[in-house]
């Protein structure tokens, strides 16, 4: 559902899956539906949402939509009993998250938010080896990322009515890095800064979230700057840098302080494609083997993550 650019891409890597077919789409526009399901091969092409639902040997639906649909997409999906991979932000908020959640238990559903940077070799890496205490003690997650797009009024990601806004956005990726590694934080002990756009969406969220044991996230997403990308993770005994873009990275430096020497290991976790995947592998799973939640992408996390990202949206005044 949504035929945009990340639609695009995602129907470019499932022609990597061989057993993985692109079945239906559906668009606002049929036109759009006809033009998609032309180039990509694909037997059905509907014209509004709710007409997909009557295609009725459906899989699973992969909810592409700007952010304010994702709601409305997914709970058309599993109110007629079709499992879900719905994109991120998952909602537009956690009011919004929780009813999709419990729509899904309710029918006995699977649902996932399509965190595909769970799924990336290089960041599986990166999160398996400071677990394996490879830093030591994990003292700082910092994230960023950015770049500089004009600003563009028919663009979603100006247009406060779809949730736009570089937080939800983009940076919804330090956020899930910093609650992967370290938590969820007390909204207590969350601080954020902002600055907007002429059409009222943050173009810069800067935030750090602090930890009973003086642990520290910092994030900075943007799209009023170019920014490097890059992600560390800071430890007491060596550090990890997930080269750019740091959330689907391919390169790893893993530093070691022995004593006065440096210790630098550089890794290398190549992929094909554009890594979209690897997570749509992990869906598969999941329904073979009769899941309705994801083990890698618990419900609890995509509620975390919602409440995280509210709270930052309450401190930036980003209602
Ligand atoms: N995982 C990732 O790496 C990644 C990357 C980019 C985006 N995303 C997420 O995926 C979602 C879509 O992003 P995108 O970059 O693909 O967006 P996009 O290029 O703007 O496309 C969104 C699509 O949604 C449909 N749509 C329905 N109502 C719309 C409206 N009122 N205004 C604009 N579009 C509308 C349109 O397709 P039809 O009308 O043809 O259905 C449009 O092509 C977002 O939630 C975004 O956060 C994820």
């Amino acid at each position: 559902m949504g035929m945009g650019k990340i639609a695009r891409k995602f129907a470019e890597d499932l022609r990597l899956l061989p057993n993985a077919r692109l079945h239906a789409v559906a668009s606002a526009s049929q036109e759009r539906a006809n033009k998609f399901a032309e180039e990509f091969g694909v037997p059905h092409a509907y014209g509004s949402y709710e007409s997909m639902m009557d295609c009725r040997d459906l899989d699973v639906v992969y909810v592409a939509t700007p952010h304010s649909l994702h709601f409305t997409c997914t709970m058309l999906c599993l109110s007629n009993k079709l499992p879900v991979l719905c994109e991120k932000p998952f909602a537009l908020n956690a009011h919004e998250a929780h009813k999709m959640i419990e729509a899904a238990g309710h029918h006995g559903v699977f649902l996932m938010e399509a965190l595909w940077t769970f799924f990336i070799p290089g960041v599986q890496r990166a999160l398996e080896y400071v677990g394996a205490g490879g830093i030591g003690h994990l003292h700082t997650v910092k994230a960023d990322f950015g770049f500089k797009l004009p600003l563009d009024r028919d663009s979603r990601l100006f247009n406060k009515t779809l949730g736009g806004g570089a937080l939800l956005d983009i940076g919804i990726y330090p956020v899930l890095l910093a609650l992967r590694l370290l938590g969820k934080p007390d909204p207590a002990h969350i601080q954020a800064v902002a600055t907007f756009t002429e059409t009222d969406v943050d173009d810069t969220t800067i935030f750090t979230f602090q930890y009973p044991d003086k642990k520290i996230a910092l994030g900075h997403a943007t799209v009023a700057a170019h920014t490097p990308v890059e992600a560390w993770l800071l430890g007491t005994e060596g550090s990890v840098r997930l080269h750019p873009r740091w959330h689907h990275t391919q390169i790893l430096t893993l530093t070691r302080y022995e004593g006065k020497e440096i210790v630098e290991q550089l890794e290398h976790y190549p992929y094909q494609g554009w890594g979209y995947w690897m997570e749509a592998i992990h869906v598969q799973e999941c329904l073979r083997d009769g899941l309705q939640e994801s083990p890698i992408v618990p419900w609890q996390f995509t509620l975390s993550l919602a409440e995280t990202l509210d709270a930052i949206r309450e401190k930036i005044g980003y209602t």
